[in-house]
């Protein structure tokens, strides 16, 4: 069944009120919900209530045993005759431990959880489980003591109690009115970090992260992002926190990263646990990105939620943006920028150019989970970025301002969003609401064309949006484009930046008089999430690399240089990576130069990146070339490499964006060398590996080693393996890196992994570490022999009827078949033909794998 947007209508009922009684037990937990309903049709209507694998053990209506009621499908649908008021009461049972999708109330390692977002939580009791039915709730859960000492849900805990037989219980209360799908409930035998925060009224706030004991040791960092998200919501947005308690629980089976439950967020613990020894510097940047994002969903979300599923990015991309914005005033805005395009054009953009593209706010869906993608999020969070870039802090803020005054307490839509930026910023945003609904990249061609008379030069800008599944035709977009055009021998005078505002197919800006052609550098801080092409004159991207002064755009014309080097030779044509190899020596040397901006600039494109500007991929020849570049950057520059590398490593306990910074720049180094294939790459990394006092340096020097042959691969990875069987975390991460091989056998070696004692499709960490790895490994996931497809299709089966949701999630790789080559091409499409006639498949998985075939 496919829902549409524009069948959106209010709901009939509402529930003011809600209370529930949990009777815990891992394999038999006992709900009864009481909901206090209020008809808001104005003719009877019949309530429905949402139900996922569930059924009634008794439905009450007004203190009395019902039997007007039915089910369709999974559904109760209850008559209320002329009613326009009621208490609807209904038991139902439940058993978390074969709760294996990981929605709704299921077990973790011994402990109760829930994850209601989208439609979980239908799965625990009925409701009608749609985010515009707002209620107070009222929770009350029991069970036995030494099992779960600690009880906890969303809002206060105003009272608790002993039981009878070892058994006790809790009484929580949410004043918030709130969606079914911020509920949340968790008991287990915890340990916590405490602290406290006071907001800008004086409030002292409760701070509690919740895990499993032996892993208190490994939250602080996670404490410090809260406590700097608070302030920074504060400063930034005028937003405090709202209740006396905050509360973050961390759970290892877990489908996503975090969950912004009102009051009780819930984490994957790798967005929690962080110490010097276990976690990289990559890992920390983690755990306090998705630590503000879920506390900054408190308003962008909790405060504000959402009307229906098809406003998602309302909440996520906005929320998105703010958490970018913090984790770049926390650590280097440039280096933040990079990592996010970085993400956008690995995850976004091949979304966008494939079979799956969908606008920030779709039209359709059959499954609201296979939406919280990449373009809702990352791609929402860009939309938001160009409001922001286009007029200005001051009025984005008075913007935001008014859309938290206008909406609090309700559930709004995308559009509300707009209009609020649209009356408290002061601008007109009718063409850019096209962003909303027109899905795919925009593609910009700029040309520089010179009156030869008065020299005299003009930028002709020209846009396309490429037609997407069911959209074909598109209008022109608003592009809001920062550029700066550099005058070179002095002629023009100073150079200021422009904000150009593409708005058409073509437009002509006047760049002013130039003796000498200008050096363009265009779309500077990534302003647009757009394509562009602009053909360069020899020289150019050299220039700008070593001179623009916006650090973005010094990193984009390395990168481009790069890839004009990588694409050219992979063609078959002659290629010569002298200017490469100059500009990453320039980059190295440049003195005042942030050693992560550096790490960052010189980083190779990724082999996918590198695909994506090809219309047929070679995945072979990418592979190769990229090899082989990076071998001649690692010779021409082995000097510079190696006293990168010989200089003492920060301590790993130092986490500064300097030290950080540092670390990032030597597993670089060790890259380019060890691609050289000099006789003493493997015992430098080895060298690095043992010595290694934290893991963000083990981490890497592993992975270098892991591409090779040599004997220190072996040891390493079993030295390292021996030492970390017992946490999950980094047995991840040795999975991960031997996913990530580019060595030819590793389709093989993670169908050998798949059956180690220690890999298990229950956890999705451990999942995606393998399998996850293996798609985002070009080559291997593409050998010519289909062995990778075939691998993860047999993954897709064996999970499906275990976690549907993650299952869906591996399929989108298969999807890209229209741009690897006919022989590929069948044999992707022959494994998703081979999953779909699966029986009993799950609507997550048929609508991905369905929509993938079509191309
Ligand atoms: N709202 C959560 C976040 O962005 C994501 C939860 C989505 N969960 C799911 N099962 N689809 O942080
Ligand atoms: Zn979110």
């Amino acid at each position: 069944v496919t829902i549409h947007r524009g069948d959106y209508r209010p709901p009939e009922w509402q529930v003011p009120d809600i209370a529930l009684d949990f009777a815990l037990g891992i394999d038999e937990t006992r709900v009864s919900a009481r909901l206090s309903v209020v008809r808001h049709a104005d003719a009877p209507a019949p309530l429905l209530l949402r139900g996922d694998g569930i059924t009634p053990a008794e439905v009450r209506v007004d203190g009395s045993v019902w039997n007007d009621w039915r089910m369709e499908g999974g559904d109760l649908i209850v008559d209320l005759g002329e009613r326009t008021a009621a208490m609807v009461e209904v038991d139902t049972v439940i058993n978390p431990a074969t709760n294996t999708q990981l929605m709704g109330l299921y077990a973790s390692n011994a402990m109760l959880c829930t994850q209601c977002e989208a439609e979980g939580f239908r799965r625990i009791t009925f409701h009608p489980d749609r985010p515009d039915v707002l209620s107070r709730y009222r929770v009350r859960m029991e069970g036995d003591k030494a099992a779960f000492p600690i009880l906890l849900s969303n809002g206060n805990c105003v009272e608790q109690g002993a039981g009878e037989g070892g058994r006790h219980w809790a009484l929580w209360e949410d004043p918030w009115p709130k969606p079914s799908y911020l509920f949340a409930l968790v008991a287990g035998d915890l340990v916590v970090n405490r602290d406290s925060f006071t907001t800008m009224s004086g409030r002292k706030v409760e701070l509690g992260i919740w895990v499993r004991a032996g892993d208190e040791d490994r939250t602080g960092h996670a404490m410090q992002a809260l406590k700097d998200s608070m302030a920074w919501d504060e400063r930034v947005y005028g937003r405090e926190y709202d209740l006396d308690l905050f509360n973050i629980v961390a759970v290892s089976d877990f489908n996503m990263g975090a969950m912004e439950n009102k009051g009780l967020n819930v984490f994957n613990t790798r967005y929690i646990l962080a110490d010097p020894d276990t976690a990289t510097d990559m890992d920390y940047d983690g755990v306090e990105g998705v630590v503000a994002h879920e506390y900054f969903h408190n308003w962008s979300g909790n405060r504000v939620t959402c009307r229906d599923w098809f406003q998602l990015s309302l909440k996520e991309g906005f929320t998105v943006y703010r958490d970018q914005s913090f984790s770049a005033d926390m650590g280097s805005p440039p280096v933040k920028r990079i990592e996010d395009v970085r993400l956008l054009r690995a995850a976004q953009f091949p979304e966008d150019a494939g079979p799956l593209a969908h606008p920030i706010r779709p039209d359709s869906f059959q499954e609201i989970s296979n939406f919280y993608t990449a373009t809702i999020y990352n791609k929402g969070a860009e939309i938001i970025r160009m409001m922001a870039t286009m007029v200005g802090p001051e009025r984005f803020r008075k913007g935001t301002d008014l859309y938290f005054d206008r909406h609090d307490g309700e559930a709004a839509t995308c559009e509300d969003f707009v209009k609020a930026i649209e009356d408290g910023a002061g601008i007109d945003l009718t063409q850019f609401r096209l962003w909303y609904s027109q899905a795919g990249t925009p593609r910009i061609t700029a040309r520089i064309a010179t009156d030869e008379r008065n020299g005299e030069r003009t930028l002709h800008l020209t846009q396309v949006v490429p037609a997407t599944p069911g959209q074909p035709e598109k209008a022109p977009m608003l592009i809001p484009l920062r550029i700066k055009a550099y005058d070179l021998d002095g002629g023009h005078g100073v150079e200021e930046e422009q904000l150009v505002l593409l708005d058409r197919t073509e437009m002509a800006v006047p760049l002013g008089h130039y003796r000498s052609p200008p050096m363009l550098s265009l779309n500077r801080g990534f302003s647009a999430p757009v394509i562009v092409d602009f053909a360069r004159e020899e020289g150019e991207l050299e220039w700008l690399a070593a001179n623009d002064d916006d650090p973005f755009a010094r990193y984009e014309a390395l990168q481009q240089l790069m890839l004009d080097t990588l694409v050219t030779a992979v063609s078959g044509k002659a290629s010569d990576a002298g200017a490469v190899v100059d500009a990453i020596r320039q980059t190295l040397t440049g003195s005042a130069a942030d050693p992560a901006f550096v790490a960052e600039a010189v980083l190779l494109p990724s082999e996918a990146f590198i695909g994506d500007q090809m219309v047929i991929v070679d995945p072979d020849a990418i592979r190769r070339e990229r090899l082989a570049l990076q071998a001649a950057i690692g010779t021409a520059l082995e000097s510079e490499w190696r006293a990168i590398l010989g200089q003492l490593a920060p301590a790993a306990t130092l986490l500064t964006p300097l030290a950080k910074g540092r670390r990032r720049l030597r597993g670089v180094a060790l890259a380019y060398l060890a691609a050289t294939g000099m006789g003493d790459a493997s015992e430098l990394a080895f060298g690095i590996f043992s010595g290694a006092d934290g893991m963000t340096e083990r981490q890497a020097a592993l992975a270098t080693l892991a591409h090779g042959d040599s004997k220190e691969r072996a040891q390493a990875l079993d030295i390292f393996y021996r030492r970390y069987r017992d946490n999950p975390l980094v047995l991840d991460k040795w999975f991960q890196v031997q996913a990530w091989s580019l060595r030819s056998d590793t389709v093989a070696a993670v169908a050998a992994l798949a059956e180690h004692p220690d890999f298990t499709l229950t956890n999705p960490n451990r999942v995606r570490a393998l399998y996850g790895a293996l798609s985002a490994n070009q080559a291997a996931f593409h050998q010519a022999d289909g062995a990778g497809y075939r691998l993860i299709a047999d993954l897709v089966l064996a999970l499906d009827p275990k976690n549907p949701q993650t299952a869906a999630r591996m399929i989108p790789p298969l999807g890209r078949w229209k741009r690897f080559g006919d022989a590929r091409a069948a044999m992707m499409k022959a494994e998703l033909e081979r999953i779909l006639a699966q029986p009993g498949l799950s609507r997550d998985v048929t609508e991905q794998a369905s929509k993938s075939l079509l191309g």
